[in-house]
């Protein structure tokens, strides 16, 4: 560790989930690897959770717009403890706990974080909650405050919204004022989603959302949309929009990127707005921070909730990968390495 100005005794080797190359989830190998050492704008950080996200699977199969050499380790976000700090860093010290955001390298025991994307973490907030929280509630937050600058008493309908980050939408949703559609394939994500502050369903696998919007409505349509699915799903979403209202484009998790015919928007006024919170965090890390550090309020005022639905052993990655491929999931999927 000789960029480091601050570090403790570390382990040379550690345990990392290795994609050598791009292809189906089960082809992921634990591997003994050097522990990284971070460069002069970074931190090394001995991982406590990773989240795990519906993006870690696409890079793994080679279907996400970022495609990065092979070998990789994937693992977006981290929750643990700082083991070494680079020169440049000021703010940061050795035994802080904190938050990351690695965009790779988090399934491992140690991963390496650029200062901007770390943050310290309150001690009332347990490490799987903190890295549960990160993506999924992070993409929400900013979707609904800075893209669809979502106001108290409008509507939003949220698809997968029994998904990582759909249940977080609809948590974020309530705290913001608004009232919340939810839409899901299943009565068991449905309950969940009311559960977690929904104030009304809908069963895409057997209702057509055009017609349930327009019922709970009353034909005026929805102010917001937070859309995660696609195809369809994202069809009929775009016929159920208010005069002014805002359609997130948020994931294709059903696999089709739907083409938009642009003169719905003209002819109902509304917007289609596009979110894409990992590139937010680099235009914006300073506001990227914030909405962190208003999140980890909501956090510990209950506003909002992480449903940790299965923890994993670093061996078991795959395996979560494979249970949010397969729509297994409610809430967040953690490992913990
Ligand atoms: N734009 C951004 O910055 C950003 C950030 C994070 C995530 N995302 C995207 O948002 C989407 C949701 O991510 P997530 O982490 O919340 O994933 P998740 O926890 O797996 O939730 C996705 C939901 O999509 C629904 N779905 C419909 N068809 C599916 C299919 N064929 N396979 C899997 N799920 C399907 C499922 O709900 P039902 O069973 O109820 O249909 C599932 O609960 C993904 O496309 C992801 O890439 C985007």
């Amino acid at each position: 560790m000789n960029t480091t100005n601050n570090s403790v005794s570390l382990p040379t080797m550690m345990n990392a989930v290795v994609c050598d190359e791009f292809g189906p989830v089960e082809n992921l190998l634990v591997k003994s690897l050097a522990v990284p050492t971070p460069n002069a704008d970074e931190v090394l950080i001995q991982v406590h959770a990773a989240g795990v996200n519906f993006p870690d699977s696409l890079l793994v199969q080679g279907l996400y717009q970022m495609k990065p050499e092979r070998p990789f380790i994937p693992g977006n976000e981290v929750a643990g403890i700082i083991v070494a700090v680079g020169k440049n860093v000021n703010h940061l010290s050795v035994g802080m706990r904190v938050i990351g955001l690695s965009m790779l390298g988090g399934f491992a025991q140690y991963v390496t974080c650029k200062m901007t994307h770390v943050m310290p973490l309150p001690e009332a907030i347990e490490f799987d909650q903190a890295a549960g929280l990160i993506t999924a509630h992070a993409t929400a937050h900013h979707a609904l405050v800075q893209r669809a600058q979502i106001q108290p008493g409008e509507t939003i309908l949220v698809t997968g919204a029994a998904g990582g980050t759909g249940i977080a939408a609809v948590q974020i949703a309530k705290k913001l004022g608004a009232t919340v559609i939810a839409a899901c394939s299943t009565p068991e994500k449905l309950d969940f989603a009311v559960n977690q502050g929904a104030d009304y369903t809908i069963n895409y696998t057997e209702q057509n959302i055009k017609e349930e919007v327009n019922r709970i409505t009353h034909k005026r349509g929805v102010d917001v949309v937070y859309e995660c699915v696609g195809g369809d799903i994202f069809n009929q979403c775009s016929k159920s929009m208010a005069w002014n209202g805002r359609l997130l484009v948020v994931g294709f998790a059903g696999g089709v990127i739907p083409q938009f015919p642009v003169n719905l928007a003209l002819v109902k006024g509304y917007s289609v707005v596009g979110v894409f919170w990992g590139s937010f965090t680099m235009h914006e890390p300073k506001v990227f921070q914030q909405n962190m550090k208003e999140l980890f309020g909501w956090l510990i005022n209950g506003n909002v909730t992480v449903h940790v639905d299965k923890h994993y052993a670093l061996a078991d990655t795959s395996a979560a990968l494979n249970d949010l491929n397969h729509r297994k999931a409610k809430g967040k999927l953690i490992v913990i390495p």
